[in-house]
């Protein structure tokens, strides 16, 4: 039996406007509105300028908002960065760290994500830590040693007050976006396996509580494998969830196969 709720979440990348975002996230409101808080929580991450926008259209609503990503330091001189104390003026939730499309086109280290890691979570935040191997990583079966050590730096002095603000996404590389080979549910399961244990040899016991997420062209035929897995907490989803309905029949499908496993 898993204490932890349904998370299910989407990053919109460098998708929608802010006009874009407002119009999916007011659909997105009536979808969810009959959903109860203690069975999911769903969250959205848009693009820096749709933040303000989305904040507004977000007050008073449970669904959390989330930032792309975040420099570690309050204030300075880094250019084309965004602060903490910035995303703090708008109701952000959570800060993704390290997805892979920041650790391979941008060149984000494990050191870089464990900074963003701390200063996020010393700013009340929940901290989205994305991890993954890559093909290669995966064809020289050094898969489960690279999440290791993806976990161990990124995750480097997190004080086990802080873990109930930390999610894991598990993200295979060669899983992602329209190339993207969708992971076998048996194969996820086996990974977040590892990712938990090395949660607990990091925190003890408590580690348990840390969610762990899978996204990686998620789509409504894998859904239903991979929620019944018992080692995934939720999904992390791209394509699948940018419009109103596509994110509504995730939703669903998720809390359908998520009730016929408890
Ligand atoms: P995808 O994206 O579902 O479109 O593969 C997943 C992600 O990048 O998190």
């Amino acid at each position: 039996m898993n204490n932890i709720p349904l998370i299910i979440g989407t990053n919109l990348k460098m998708y929608k406007n802010s006009s874009d975002t407002t119009a999916y996230l007011s659909k997105l409101i009536q979808i969810t509105k009959e959903f109860s808080d203690s069975d999911i929580k769903i969250f959205v991450i848009p693009s820096f300028t749709s933040i303000p926008a989305a904040s507004q259209i977000l007050l008073n609503n449970s669904i959390m908002l989330g930032a792309q990503n975040m420099h570690w330091e309050d204030s300075g001189a880094f250019t084309g960065e965004i602060s903490p104390k910035m995303l703090e003026e708008f109701n952000v939730k959570i800060i993704e760290i390290a997805h892979s499309e920041r650790r391979h086109i941008f060149n984000e280290s494990d050191e870089i994500a464990n900074k963003k890691v701390l200063s996020a979570l010393s700013h009340g935040f929940v901290a989205l830590l994305c991890i993954g191997e890559t093909k290669d990583q995966k064809e020289s079966n050094i898969a489960d040693e690279t999440l290791q050590i993806q976990l161990k730096i990124g995750l480097k002095n997190v004080s086990t007050e802080q873990i109930d603000r930390i999610w894991i996404a598990y993200e295979p590389v060669w899983a992602i976006g329209e190339k993207g080979i969708p992971a076998y549910p048996n194969y996820v399961s086996s990974k977040h396996k590892i990712i938990k244990e090395t949660l607990i040899q990091l925190f003890g016991d408590e580690g348990r509580k840390i969610p762990v997420l899978y996204g990686g062209s998620v789509n409504l035929s894998n859904i239903k494998g991979l929620i019944s897995e018992k080692n995934v907490d939720g999904l992390f989803v791209g394509r699948a969830a940018w419009d109103p309905k596509g994110i509504e029949l995730v939703i669903q499908e998720s809390l359908n196969t998520r009730k016929r496993k408890l």
